[in-house]
C-alpha cells in the first residue's frame, strides 16, 4: 500500500477463551475525544499517538452492512498518504443528511466522509496540532505511523527478556 516499513513481531499466542478481553472495548465511533482517551490512554497510547494511529482511516471504507456507516476517508483508499489529515484540515465538513448513524460529508463532492471520531481529532486542540503536522509532512506521518503500529501490533505479545528491551511500555490493565 505504498506506506512505511512497519518492523512488527508476531508472537500473541492463542489462549482459552476465558482470557479473551471482555467486549466492549473497542473504540465507539459514534463518541468523542474523551472517548478517544478513555480507550486508548489505557493501552499506553498519548494523544499524539491517538491521532497517528487513526490515520489507518487513509485506507479502506465504512460499510452500512458492517457498522452501519458508508464511504471511504479518502480518494485513494488502497493507497496509504496523509491525505486522511489534509482532507480533515482543507475541506469543509458537514452533517450527512440520511437515514443512518451520525457521520460527516465533504461540502465540496458529498463523496467522502468522517466519522464523530475522526472528526473530534481536529475539535480537540491536543488533537488538532498532531493533525495540522501530518497533514503538511508526509514522512513525519510515516515514522510515527510505524511507530504506533508496531507498539499497537506487539501488545501482549510475551517476549523474553533479552526481547524486552524492545518492548518500550507497559500496558496500565
Ligand atoms: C480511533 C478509533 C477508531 C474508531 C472509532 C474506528 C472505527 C472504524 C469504523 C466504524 C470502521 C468501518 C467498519 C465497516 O463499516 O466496515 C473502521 C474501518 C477501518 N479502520 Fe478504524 N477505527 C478506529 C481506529 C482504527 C485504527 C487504530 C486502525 C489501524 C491502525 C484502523 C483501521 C481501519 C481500517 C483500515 C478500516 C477499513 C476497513 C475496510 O475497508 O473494510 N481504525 N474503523
Amino acid at each position: 500500500m505504498q506506506g512505511p516499513v512497519i518492523p512488527w513481531r508476531p508472537g500473541r499466542a492463542d489462549r482459552d477463551v476465558s482470557f479473551c478481553t471482555p467486549d466492549g472495548r473497542l473504540p465507539d465511533a459514534s463518541k468523542n475525544h474523551d472517548h478517544l482517551r478513555a480507550i486508548f490512554n489505557r493501552m499506553g497510547f498519548n494523544d499524539q499517538e491517538i491521532v497517528a494511529l487513526s490515520g489507518a482511516h487513509a485506507l479502506g471504507r465504512c460499510h452500512t452492512d458492517r457498522s452501519g456507516f458508508d464511504g471511504p476517508w479518502t480518494f485513494s483508499p488502497t493507497v496509504l498518504t496523509n491525505d486522511y489529515y489534509a482532507l480533515l484540515m482543507d475541506e469543509k465538513w458537514q452533517w450527512k443528511k440520511w437515514n443512518g448513524p451520525a457521520q460527516l460529508e465533504d461540502k465540496k463532492t458529498k463523496s467522502l466522509m468522517m466519522l464523530p471520531t475522526d472528526y473530534a481529532l481536529i475539535k480537540d486542540k491536543s488533537f488538532r496540532k498532531t493533525v495540522e503536522l501530518y497533514a503538511r509532512d508526509n514522512d513525519a506521518f510515516f515514522k510515527d505511523f510505524s511507530e504506533v503500529v508496531m507498539k499497537l501490533f506487539e501488545l501482549g505479545v510475551p517476549f523474553t527478556a533479552s526481547e524486552e528491551s524492545r518492548f518500550r511500555f507497559k500496558p496500565s490493565e
